[in-house]
């Protein structure tokens, strides 16, 4: 691809806190940098570069060895959290100031274990995302994730334009009816708002169950919210026609993709519903559980493989990416700009 740039000084997730045991080393790849990833057994998270200054093994293949240290499998010097090199176990012991692995800041949010790719002067907050805030009463669903063959570009353009539900998720996620639907744009700083209004449609199957399950037609809402470099965040609300948004339902979703190298990434997903129905325990388990195989079957059998397919069409024409615009690229476009934006500033 033409486009591959990615912006360092940001929060990436490079895990689910669910997935990090701790006394456990993890070995990621972020923006094509190879790190460690542990948790001690005083909960103490580290995020360190995979390689050892003295004749770069992978410091994955080494093990955890106490005061938070890691060691290094070949020789063994061990490391701090800090990744200085606090043990030489050769010669007279010394440690030549070399010997020091870069470490990561990493902070642990919303089931989540985020990493700052950045340098460490430039260090924002770690984001918001405020369904996943405690105390909202939602119903939240467990993080998941996905590792994906794609280029993270494809993964936000796929987000930021909606209007492939009628096509590539015919009755899933969308319909016929819902084809033509204009995409409104609006930029608030380096974040844009893209959202579609479908009054009066036939429900397609997720908007369906999280409303009554009775095939009626809805007034359904599709709001993206792309949030500089990678964060989605996407709204679906649902009511009967002509109702208040308070009176329906609907799903907020966060899509937090992170770039693994120029060709693959992983895709972290959590979301919450509101305004439930009322419906028997009973009811609403096998609610949840179609809700569940319904977005599985989306992510995972038709964006992903259709993500996978596109990026081969493109590695086949040497990484060149022309796109011919249309009109429901507007999101897609200006998401684009204001990274290339950013990018140039963090190069310059
Ligand atoms: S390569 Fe790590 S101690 Fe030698
Ligand atoms: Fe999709």
């Amino acid at each position: 691809m033409n486009d591959l740039a990615w912006l360092k000084n940001a929060w990436y997730v490079a895990m689910l806190s669910a997935d990090l045991e701790a006394g456990k080393i993890y070995k990621r790849t972020i923006l094509n940098e190879g790190m460690v990833i542990y948790r001690t057994d005083h909960g103490h998270l580290v995020a360190l570069e995979d390689k050892c200054p003295h004749r770069y093994a992978p410091l994955s293949m080494g093990k955890l060895c106490g005061d938070n240290r890691i060691a290094c499998a070949y020789h063994g010097l061990q490391f701090d959290a800090t990744g200085a090199c606090v043990y030489n176990p050769h010669g007279n012991g010394r440690i030549p100031p070399a010997a020091k692995v870069k470490s990561y800041l990493v902070e642990e949010k919303y089931g989540m274990i985020w990493v700052w790719m950045g340098d460490a002067d430039n260090v924002t907050e770690t984001p918001t995302i405020d369904f996943l805030e405690p105390g909202t009463g939602y119903k939240l669903n467990k993080p998941a994730y996905l590792h994906m063959a794609t280029p993270w570009q494809l993964i936000i353009d796929n987000l930021v334009d909606l209007s492939h539900v009628s096509f590539l998720h015919d009755g899933l996620l969308g319909g016929a009816d819902m084809i033509g639907t204009r995409n409104q744009l609006v930029q608030s700083g380096n974040t844009i708002t893209v959202s579609r209004t479908m009054p009066n449609v036939r429900p397609p199957e997720y908007s369906d169950l999280i409303f009554h399950a009775d095939g009626r037609p809805v007034d359904k809402q599709h709001v993206v919210k792309w949030i500089a470099p990678s964060i989605i965040l996407l709204d679906i609300n649902v009511t009967s026609p002509g109702a208040s948004r308070d009176e329906g339902t609907g799903v907020h979703a966060a899509h937090l993709i992170t770039p693994e190298t120029e060709a693959t990434s992983f895709y972290h997903f959590a979301a919450a519903r509101w305004g439930l129905i009322e419906r028997s325990p009973q009811e609403e388990e096998e609610i949840e559980a179609r809700l569940a195989a319904a977005r599985r079957k989306a992510f995972a059998e038709q964006d992903e493989p259709m993500m996978r397919a596109q990026y081969e069409v493109i590695k086949r024409y040497g990484g060149e990416f022309k796109p011919a615009m249309l009109d429901i690229d507007v999101g897609v476009v200006r998401w684009r700009r204001i990274l290339a934006d950013l990018v140039a500033k963090e190069l310059a």
